[in-house]
């Protein structure tokens, strides 16, 4: 392949294009459209194709780096919006296409479908109807296809985020997490959909507290954290209602503020007597919750979030919130990880995306030896996966990993997220 021009490097093409063998340069659309976390990246898989024809309007391609389009498709797309507008009369017309949506504006859709039947059926909750499980089979079986499409779909979900209806999301995030770490800890079909309801049934009692409590945006007084603090008996009480409820539900909406170490409400269950699925909901919940606006608190990033829970010493499982890691592709801050390049490194910065953070590098492996540090935008060198840093460089570890947090390379070549404000960063746990 010739080494041209830019002009001739880069050329634009219509999604329907797109084939094996072509270098996607850049995709035509915002990355919360687009269905690939990565902008750029060879084509090696037929579903990848299919998922840019169907979702992606335009692209440009490297032709230094991969195949170009067939000839005369070549030179259509260049000119395509000039075509179509003068050629009315020597081409057929041709009905509009919709664009068909992308699998994040999906999950988003779901997401608000999802969250309108939790809201209804809260608000019938409230009015003293009895709760209906199966109102939600249809939704439990919506979101466990979505969790069968991996992880991309799972923080879709959870990124739909909104102050006034945090609840009914919540629900439904909850929800979608446990089905994700459920699949990810290879359960069964029958069990990542008990995992489901549990998860948007967890927090139903809170329709039985004031909503001047639940909706209250400032910090609670003991009065009212000790009435917050009834939701779980009260709503597993609801759930005793119904016939030939999954145990498992019931525990979870009862259990699911316990702490493995004890310190938990309400009944203070501590390490086994804590069931496999209230863990799960444990995990799922805090982590939702704090990557949520709240009136009194920012958002935590999902970086930040995952690195405090896992300095929170008794409060979860630890194997349980490493598998929440791992079934969501997200590093913490802090989190020693190898790249695509053999180079060590540690999660520093948000990057692009939440699986694509700015690492900075320090050791490189094939060399067995440090290397100068850099920090390096995982867009482009993508991580491989999390590595332990007392198996690679023993009691050193602890010491060596605050001098290279401490260090300051030269900044990474990518744009900073908006809403990172540290000023309006308050620590609270959720209660
Ligand atoms: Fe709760």
């Amino acid at each position: 392949m010739t080494q041209g021009s830019t002009k001739d490097r880069y050329i634009r093409i219509r999604g329907e294009q797109a084939t094996l063998g072509m270098y996607v340069h850049a995709l035509h659309c915002s990355w919360m459209d687009s269905p690939f976390w990565r902008q750029s990246f060879l084509l090696t898989k037929d579903a990848d194709c299919a998922r840019i024809r169907e979702s992606v309007r335009h692209l440009t391609i490297d032709l230094h780096k991969g195949r170009g389009p067939a000839r005369i498709a070549a030179v259509e797309p260049m000119m395509a919006d000039t075509v179509r507008a003068d050629s009315s009369v020597a081409r057929p017309a041709r009905a509009h296409r919709r664009k068909p949506p992308t699998d994040l504006e999906r999950a988003a859709a779901m997401a608000e479908r999802a969250s309108a039947v939790i809201a209804r059926l809260f608000d019938e909750a409230r009015l003293g109807r009895a709760v209906c499980s199966a109102d939600l089979t249809p939704l439990v079986e919506e979101l466990a296809e979505a969790t069968m499409r991996g992880n991309a779909a799972i923080i879709a979900v959870t990124r739909l985020k909104d102050r006034d209806r945090y609840t009914y999301i919540h629900s439904v995030a909850v929800g979608t997490l446990m089905m994700g770490l459920a699949r990810h800890l290879g359960m069964s079909e029958a069990d990542i959909r008990v995992a489901g309801m549990a998860g948007l049934l967890h927090d139903i009692g809170k329709v039985r507290i004031a909503s001047a409590i639940v909706d209250k945006p400032g910090t609670l007084d003991p009065a009212e954290l000790a009435q917050m603090r009834r939701h779980p008996d009260l709503g597993h009480d609801m759930l005793l209602d119904i016939a030939d409820l999954d145990p498992r539900i019931l525990a979870v909406c009862r259990h699911h503020h316990e702490r493995i170490d004890g310190t938990g409400y309400p009944a203070g269950l501590a390490g086994d007597a804590i069931g496999p699925f209230v863990r799960l909901a444990a995990v799922c919940d805090v982590y939702d919750a704090v990557t949520s606006i709240r009136p009194y608190k920012r958002a935590w990033s999902p970086h930040e979030a995952l690195a405090r829970m896992l300095e929170w010493e008794g409060h979860f499982d630890p194997v349980i919130l490493r598998a929440l890691i791992a079934s969501l592709g997200i590093q913490p801050f802090g989190a020693l990880v190898r790249l695509h390049s053999n180079r060590l490194g540690i999660v520093v910065e948000e990057g692009d995306t939440p699986t694509t953070p700015i690492v900075r590098t320090f050791y490189d492996v094939p060399e067995q030896r440090r290397g100068t540090i850099v920090d390096v935008a995982t867009a482009d060198d993508p991580i491989l996966r999390a590595e332990r840093g007392g198996y690679w460089f023993g009691d050193d570890w602890p010491t060596l990993r605050s001098e290279v947090m401490a260090a300051s390379p030269p900044p990474a070549p990518v744009a900073r997220r908006p809403g990172t404000d540290d000023s309006a960063h308050q620590g609270a746990r959720p209660c």
